[in-house]
């Protein structure tokens, strides 16, 4: 049974902030129902068992609503330092500030400029305050721990000299290496090595050409066998995998069907395939079966053909928000009205499942309900490239017709080797059980990380059985005040702000590691309190909302591009 999604006392329709807000918490502009209010008052923990039992295991995700105050404060932040910012902009324009950013050539000064919007303005005003806590250099592996190398601006944060120093030692809770193989040293490092010495760096040129190594067909066979799939193809780039595959699979007359917080590569794919895009609320069965009933009685606009294609996109873990795709229902839906499924496991794969194949064996599932089976080397298996998974068919039409297939040198031997032995680890066909250690080790640092922070009176977004972790900061001053500090007690941490996220929702954003030793994680959390109660940031009211408790309103989810 769904959950009531409940509404305004007076008509029981979902309502928006606007025209409500007796409950008083708000979320991108939706105010809880009173029903899911009760709930969370009542400290109820919300199993997802609907849809006739869909889910063989507990599903616990929720969202806690940004408190009402918290959401107020950080409108009013963004006010003072819009405000400012026209200030500033003002005074540049008069030359009585400095003016650091590039402006147009004398000859060009009549034409439209290129770049003013207003990310541009975000960017020079807002931006520029706290960008000392993006793009450091590291210059060590992005291991457990990772060195840094020390910076300093003398002009605000337009520019950075070097010190010449390293602050050593940086507990690394930013890096995507779930299971620890980004390592220098160790049975990947020597694999890798060797093949260096053997087939050198690079390949310089393209699978259909004479870039096509015996070492990538080992891998793709590999892959395949990984995923329980018939086929696999590597890619040279995750992004690329996305990006350049999704328009060799829709285009014109195709509906796809998007995830609203998929990555860029999805959006960017979807884009460039000239199908119809609509969005559904992330995570959001209810949402996603709309559209698809839409898509089948409507077809398309305008012709009311039936569309000759439907393409559902969803990640396995949206690596913003923390969450896991319920891809039981995802694929129940899948089933009934007949669409494609496209699964991007970036996150997932390596780092979910007992035996870490990714979403699919955390559920559970059989992979052939899955279409296309889309992941990267990049995180877990320490490496880089992407790869896509499937029946025979999809993969052979993809060797000839996708860019990234046709078009791109393929993948660098070292790097085959790094993926293939971390691979086979996770397997157990190294002969060892370290692969499994890993996975058990990374579950166990998730569950102990969120609990603690959790207790501590944080808001943490997403999955309890995610790796990432989203620690809520809300007000844009606070971003650049929690990266700095955690910093300075030698925690290397990622905060992401707008345009990554909305912009209320600035946040901190943790990767765990099987690589994480309890020392570690124990240090890393005694800091966070300890800054936790220097920035305020501990809004927590314990107050979890699953995402099917949101009333959702018809008329504000769906987003056309014919
Ligand atoms: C969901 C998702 N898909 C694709 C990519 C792109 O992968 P890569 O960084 O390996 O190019 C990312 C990157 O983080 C991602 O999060």
């Amino acid at each position: 049974m769904r959950p009531d999604p409940g509404g305004c006392f007076c008509c029981r329709r979902p309502v928006r902030a606007k025209s409500c807000v007796a409950n008083g918490e708000v979320r991108n502009g939706y105010v809880r129902s009173s029903a899911a209010a009760a709930a969370a008052a009542a400290g109820q923990i919300h199993h997802v068992t609907q849809n006739g039992g869909l889910y063989k295991r507990p599903f616990n995700e929720g969202f806690e609503e940004t408190p009402m105050l918290v959401a107020v404060l950080t409108y009013v932040g963004y006010g003072v330092l819009t405000l400012f910012g026209y200030l500033r902009d003002f005074l540049r324009h008069w030359r009585i500030e400095k003016c650091h950013h590039a402006t147009e050539r004398e000859e060009q000064k009549d034409f439209v400029s290129l770049y003013q919007d207003f990310e541009n303005f975000y960017t020079r005003n807002l931006y520029m305050r706290i960008r000392d806590n993006w793009n450091r250099p590291i210059c060590s592996v992005p291991g457990a721990r990772v060195d840094i190398m020390e910076r300093q601006s003398h002009d605000y944060n337009w520019s950075f000299k070097y010190t010449g120093n390293v602050i050593k030692d940086v507990i690394n809770m930013g890096s995507y290496n779930y299971l620890g193989f980004a390592r220098n040293t160790g049975p990947c490092q020597e694999a890798a090595a060797k093949v260096l010495e053997e087939y050198g760096v690079g390949v310089c040129s393209t699978r259909q050409e004479i870039g096509n190594l015996d070492k990538h067909e080992g891998l793709e066979k590999l892959v395949a066998s990984f995923l329980g799939v018939e086929a696999a193809m590597a890619y040279g780039m995750g992004f690329a995998t996305n990006s350049m595959n999704i328009p060799a699979l829709v285009s014109k007359g195709c509906l796809i069907l998007s995830d609203e917080l998929n990555h860029a590569s999805l959006v960017l794919g979807a884009r460039l395939s000239g199908a119809t895009i609509r969005v559904f609320k992330h995570n959001n069965m209810q949402s996603l079966e709309k559209l698809l009933k839409d898509a089948i009685v409507y077809g398309q606009p305008r012709t009311r053909r039936p569309w000759k294609k439907i393409l559902i996109l969803v990640e396995g873990i949206y690596s913003m928000e923390g969450s896991i795709v319920r891809l039981p229902e995802v694929i129940a839906l899948k089933k009934k009205y007949k669409a494609y499924l496209y699964l991007d496991e970036a996150h997932s794969i390596g780092a979910l499942g007992p035996t870490g194949r990714g979403v699919v064996d955390y559920f559970g599932l059989d992979p052939e309900d899955v279409d296309i089976m889309m992941g990267t080397f990049t995180k877990s298996f320490g490496a880089s490239g992407g790869y896509i998974g499937g029946k025979k068919v999809l993969i052979d039409y993809l060797r000839t017709h996708s860019h990234s297939a046709v078009y791109a040198t393929s993948l660098s031997p070292p790097v085959v080797e790094q993926i293939v032995t971390s691979m086979k680890c996770i397997m157990g066909q190294d002969g060892t059980t370290l692969g499994k250690e890993c996975i058990q080790q990374l579950a166990e640092n998730v569950r102990y990380f969120r609990r603690r922070l959790k207790s501590m009176g944080f808001i943490i977004y997403g999955n309890e059985d995610s790796p990432v972790v989203p620690l809520m900061l809300y007000m844009p001053a606070k971003i650049g005040a929690f990266g700095r500090e955690m910093l300075k007690r030698n925690i290397g941490v990622v905060v992401v702000g707008f345009p990554a996220t909305p912009i209320i929702e600035s946040r901190a954003r943790f990767c765990l590691s099987a690589a994480h030793t309890r020392e570690m994680l124990d240090t890393a959390l005694k800091e966070i309190d300890e800054v936790g109660d220097l920035l305020h940031l501990k809004y927590s009211r314990h107050r979890s909302v699953p995402l099917l408790d949101r009333p959702f309103d018809e008329t504000t989810y769906e987003e056309t591009e014919d």
